[in-house]
């Protein structure tokens, strides 16, 4: 069942009814003021700092579901209504929600007043506009009143839902015209405020809650709009809000505009101990005055979807699956400069206060956008690299407003440093900017242990060498990528499990999946060392690369599948000798994809156990079977009911590592099934299981132990993004970046007969042409780069040329 459709030419999802399976949301802004805005106006607002710089107020874990947001309420006679249904739920004429790309565009209808409103953060501004346009379509004139509503939160977000004591007393609001300043701790000199702003007169105004909800009322029946007018209340202490009063008549088919603006405004740097207590206004007019007519509101607008046009062409591929070119072409990478700036910090299930960036996650995200953004890209290499440790290994995360490492959460995962090597060879792989290598960057933020960015992964290359276990492969630490797989971690004192006990140094736990990661990025790392002219170094790293394969192919065989790990005794974990969890998919993915056991056919064995162990209808389970009962020696994995998260749940992100192992071996047909199977707009049509979003990626899908096998839950925040992207751009149509140029190889469909796809790379524009009459899955019979052959599929690099025109025949 779908509950909308995509529409490609304006790259959006429209949704068709408020009622979907889960609030279905969108992110606005890019650059410091970020709003999450669901499908029936839920949501939030914040500057940077999801836990520290909260606008507005949201419930997670609240009922009914997503029920807070930005609102605008309509009362038509005795009918009060939401143009996003949400929160008096009163049964619209019509309703549709346009998520775009950085905008969300609602436009509904009842007893023939339409009501649309396009929400969205202008480029570079720290404010979210809401254009609402009220238009008549009856035949009788319209009074009607228009009430807005937020619920400001008072900044620290944690501290807003715990510390009461202190919290009811503090809030102070100012009104001014049609302006409400929110400035909560300005006595701290925090020196930051909000305000909410409409371009038009008021006929009324409230700022503090209680007053316009009435004391127990819901958001569903607040006082002021059933009254129909405002109290013109003013918040002190307790619970400030903004809600703006308009009344207004339209006569048959007129139509009214309304800017309505929410703003973070900070006061100029030199404003101490004189203005206490009052808000310095010029900074918020200045603002103001850049909205104040719709006109100036739609460049903007207009702006941010030229913004979104010119980002997205970078990559554009034309094939003769639409569902395959909209993933490519908007959600995919959309979803990666999500991730780009949220991370895993605010969104329907990260609630903005848990984590930090994580040093792995951050790694890997940068896979997906960095052909996007390859200066941000580098600034956040280069970031993440500052909380590397000199030994090499690195905090798991770091705050984002500090850039500072999480004491917390420490250090120990042991797949840590070689995500870094992956960052950086990509980068460079990329831009073909060497100069990133030669960056000067501290080690644990200190700058008196700086060093080049290259002697860093040095460290992170050697870091996995000088840890290896009793078989020669690499120690897992308190976990690798698999976060819940915690081998040395067996402390049975209530409170102190998983990834929280403090053992696991001395534990000899062992991992395949490191072990596969090490072979291709110590290859990579001894490649940047070939580009800066350090063969010897290369050359150890080529050996080590090697070597590790060799201990894979015995130590981590299985017979027919690869091993997972060892764990602190010594017994196998993944093995057809275990009773449950005997095959998973993270070796089996990055063993295969580093070309470990190509040439031995073990990559194909593993490939098919796979297929015949870990698949199902929803996408590839990361074991099986799963953990019936919680096993202190595992960890939190088994901590999980059957089929959920990383107890044989469909990890998604880890799909496209299958899929990108079957490209290695020329699998094209079964890479595409396996990229299919968790890809959004393949499973559009099953959004009544699948639940969240149709239009990105979930972290995960429920796999067939768990009761809701199908349903997917953490959309949005996941390196699910990155991974797809990878895979699709680059493993299935095959543009590769190389450190010497871009490599076109495709992997394709057996049905797929070509595509035209258009890369921008290192400032030149490729044009690239792919045929493929013959049904094959890989191999290339002709090359032609601007007409002429080339050997091999790299296209030879010239500084100097700013197109290329690429032919191939597959
Ligand atoms: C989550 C974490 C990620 C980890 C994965 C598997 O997605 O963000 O770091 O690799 O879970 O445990
Ligand atoms: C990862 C996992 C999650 C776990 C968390 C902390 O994010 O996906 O299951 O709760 O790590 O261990």
């Amino acid at each position: 069942m779908q509950f909308g459709h995509f529409d490609d030419t304006n790259k959006e999802y429209v949704i068709q009814t408020p009622k979907t399976p889960l609030p279905w949301i969108n992110y606005l802004g890019m650059d410091g003021f970020f709003s999450l805005v669901s499908n029936t106006s839920g949501g939030y607002s914040f500057y940077k700092d999801a836990k520290l710089l909260r606008l507005t107020r949201y419930r997670y874990n609240s009922v009914p579901l997503d029920s807070n947001g930005h609102y605008f309420y309509i009362k038509d006679g005795d009918t009060v209504w939401n143009p996003g249904w949400q929160p008096t739920k009163t049964e619209l004429d019509s309703y549709e929600c346009r998520h775009g790309l950085g905008y969300t565009h609602f436009s509904s209808e009842k007893n023939g007043l339409k009501a649309e409103d396009l929400v969205f953060v202008p480029v570079k501004d720290s404010c979210e506009i809401s254009r609402v346009t009220l238009t008549n379509d009856s035949d009788q004139e319209k009074q009607i009143s228009l009430f807005s509503y937020v619920e400001f939160c008072l900044w620290n977000a944690m501290d807003d839902m715990t510390n009461y004591q202190r919290n009811l007393s503090i809030g102070e609001v100012e009104i001014h015209g049609s302006t409400i300043y929110h400035k909560t701790e300005y006595r701290e000199r925090r020196n930051h405020y909000a305000i909410y702003h409409v371009n038009a007169p008021v006929d009324g105004f409230d700022t503090d809650r209680d007053s316009f909800l009435g004391i127990y009322n819901g958001a569903d029946k607040p006082d002021v709009v059933l009254a129909g007018e405002s109290k013109n209340s003013v918040a002190s202490g307790w619970y400030p809000i903004g809600s703006h009063h308009l009344k207004v008549t339209l006569k048959p088919g007129e139509s009214k505009t309304y800017i309505f603006l929410l703003g973070y405004v900070e006061n100029p740097k030199d404003d101490k101990w004189e203005s206490l207590g009052v808000v310095r206004k010029a900074p918020a007019l200045a603002m103001i005055d850049r909205y104040d007519t719709t006109a100036k509101v739609n460049a903007a607008f207009e702006e941010l979807k030229k913004y979104w046009t010119e980002l997205l062409a970078r990559f554009t591929v034309h094939s003769p699956d639409e569902k395959l070119n909209r993933m490519v072409n908007i959600w995919n990478q959309y979803q990666c400069m999500v991730t780009f700036n949220m991370s895993r910090s605010a969104s329907y299930y990260e609630s903005g206060i848990g984590r930090g960036m994580g040093f792995r996650d951050s790694c890997q995200d940068l896979l997906g956008f960095l052909h996007l953004i390859p200066d941000k890209a580098r600034e956040r290499i280069l970031d993440i690299a500052a909380t590397q440790f000199p030994d090499g290994s690195a905090y798991h995360q770091y705050q984002p407003l500090t850039k500072k490492g999480n004491l917390d959460i420490g250090s120990g995962f042991n797949d840590d440093p070689l995500w870094l090597i992956a960052a950086a060879s990509a980068y460079v792989r990329e831009t073909g900017d060497t100069s990133l290598l030669s960056e000067n960057v501290p080690f644990d933020n200190k700058e008196e242990l700086a060093a080049p960015l290259m002697e860093h992964l040095r460290r992170s290359f050697d870091y996995t060498l000088e840890h290896l276990g009793p078989h020669g492969l690499p120690l897992i630490g308190r976990a690798d990528w698999n976060d819940c797989l915690n081998l040395n971690c067996f402390s049975d004192t209530p409170g102190e499990s998983f990834q929280t006990c403090a053992n696991y140094e001395s534990h000899k736990a062992e991992s395949v999946f490191i072990a596969g990661m090490f072979v291709k990025y110590a290859k990579e790392y001894g490649d940047l060392c070939e580009l800066l002219g350090n063969t010897a170094e290369k050359g150890r790293a080529y050996k080590a690369s090697e070597t590790m394969e060799q201990t894979i192919l015995t130590a981590g065989w299985d017979g027919e599948w690869f091993l997972r790990a060892y764990d602190a005794f010594g017994e196998k974990i993944g093995s057809k000798e275990c009773e449950e969890g005997q095959i998973f998919i993270e070796p089996q993915g990055f063993c295969v994809l580093a070309g470990v056991g190509v040439k031995e056919g073990y990559a194909e064995k593993a490939m098919a156990s796979v297929k015949e162990r870990l698949d199902t209808k929803y996408g590839v389970a990361l074991q099986q079977p799963p953990y019936a009962t919680y096993h202190l020696n595992l960890g939190e994995i088994s901590s999980y009911p059957p089929g959920y998260k990383e107890n044989a749940g469909i990890f998604c992100h880890n799909n496209p590592w299958i899929s990108i192992g079957e490209t290695v071996i020329g699998h094209g047909d079964r890479a595409f099934e396996v990229y299919k199977k968790t890809c959004p707009a393949y499973i559009e049509n099953i959004s009544e299981i699948h639940r969240t979003e149709p239009y990105v990626y979930s972290q995960m899908v429920a796999g067939k132990d768990a009761r809701n096998f199908g349903e997917a839950k953490n959309s949005w925040l996941t390196g699910t993004a990155a991974w797809t992207f990878v895979n699709v751009s680059q493993h299935i149509l095959g543009i590769y970046p190389t450190l010497n140029g871009l490599s076109v190889d495709p992997c394709l469909p057996s049905d797929i007969e070509g595509f035209t796809a258009t890369r921008q790379y290192r400032g030149a524009t490729y044009d690239i042409k792919v045929t493929n009459e013959d049904h094959a899955q890989k191999g290339i019979k002709a090359f032609l780069v601007d007409g002429k052959p080339i050997e091999g599929h790299v296209i030879p690099y010239d500084p100097d040329k700013k197109h290329y025109q690429v032919e191939i025949i597959m």
